[in-house]
């Protein structure tokens, strides 16, 4: 059972403010480009999160289209629409609150990762694309940098580092495995996708490490271990990791993330 610490409700603001802007924007923008939306009369933004990818999508597309963003969070929902997304639906991807056949297009950004079954995820979005609707996701790729790495192994002189793992794959059971693209395209292609076309693109963060370092107090890992330490030792965690980074690394700390771009179409037939 994934406790409170893996709902995105208590990241939300930071990942509007921070993450967003420095890691997801523009992964969202390069996926709806790749989705030709000019033609979509509905549009379908799963773990739309603050609503980047259906904004973007929403300013694409023909004015009268429709946009729905969908998340379990609801506090990244209330973002989402103050931001202007339009129609906002509480869910989730392996039980979509729609009937079938009723999106051109749907797409989903970093969030296949998070799903216990990807394969039901996906099952579920085919359902709800029409005929020749097309779906396309984004997955994080392997490039590790040295400054999350950095911090990993200070958060792991605080809690035991199987419980941060454990914690990791339950929240995130496929982000490793979705770091291989093979695996993507094979996973479009189970459910029946067709015209699978998986790239790679690499973005380039330009971020200073107070930023950087608020961004990972959001992540997945660190609200898990806030939930288990007490106030004083994760007090002296964001004190130790601060005096640690800024002894270390020279501010600002640019690296780069790679990101895979998967886009697949139901067949006409099915
Ligand atoms: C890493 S965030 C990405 C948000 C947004 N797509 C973006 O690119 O900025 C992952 C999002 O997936 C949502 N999510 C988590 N589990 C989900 C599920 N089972 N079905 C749909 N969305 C889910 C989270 O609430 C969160 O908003």
């Amino acid at each position: 059972m994934t406790a409170n610490w893996a709902s995105y409700d208590s990241a939300a603001e930071s990942h509007d403010r921070l993450a967003g802007p420095s890691y997801f924007e523009q992964p969202a923008r390069d996926l709806v480009a790749a989705m030709d939306v000019g033609s979509a009369a509905s549009i379908l933004d799963i773990g739309t999160g603050s609503g980047l990818a259906a904004l973007r999508a929403a300013r694409i597309a023909d004015p009268h289209a429709m946009v729905v963003g969908m998340d379990p969070s609801v506090e990244m929902l209330r973002i989402a629409r103050s931001h202007g997304v339009r129609q906002v639906v509480a869910g989730v991807a392996s039980e979509l609150p729609f009937e079938d056949c009723v999106f051109d297009v749907a797409v989903a950004s970093f969030v296949l990762s998070h799903l216990s079954s990807y394969e039901l995820g996906l099952r579920e979005i085919v359902r709800v694309l029409k005929p020749a609707g097309r779906l396309g996701v984004t997955t994080w790729g392997s490039i590790e940098n040295e400054y999350r790495e950095f911090w990993q192994s200070l958060a792991e002189t605080f809690i035991d580092k199987a419980r941060l793992t454990e914690a990791s794959r339950e929240a995130l059971p496929w982000e490793e495995w979705f770091t291989n693209p093979e695996n993507l395209e094979q996973a479009f292609q189970g459910v029946g996708l067709t015209g699978v076309r998986v790239h790679r693109a690499e973005y380039t963060i330009h971020t200073n490490i107070a930023d950087f370092l608020a961004i990972r107090e959001a992540s997945l890992q660190a609200r898990f271990m806030r939930q288990n330490l007490d106030a004083a030792q994760w007090e002296r965690f964001r004190e130790t990791v601060a005096a640690e980074f800024y002894r270390k690394f020279r501010d600002p700390i640019d690296h780069t993330r790679d990101v895979y771009i998967a886009v697949g179409t139901r067949p006409s037939t099915s």
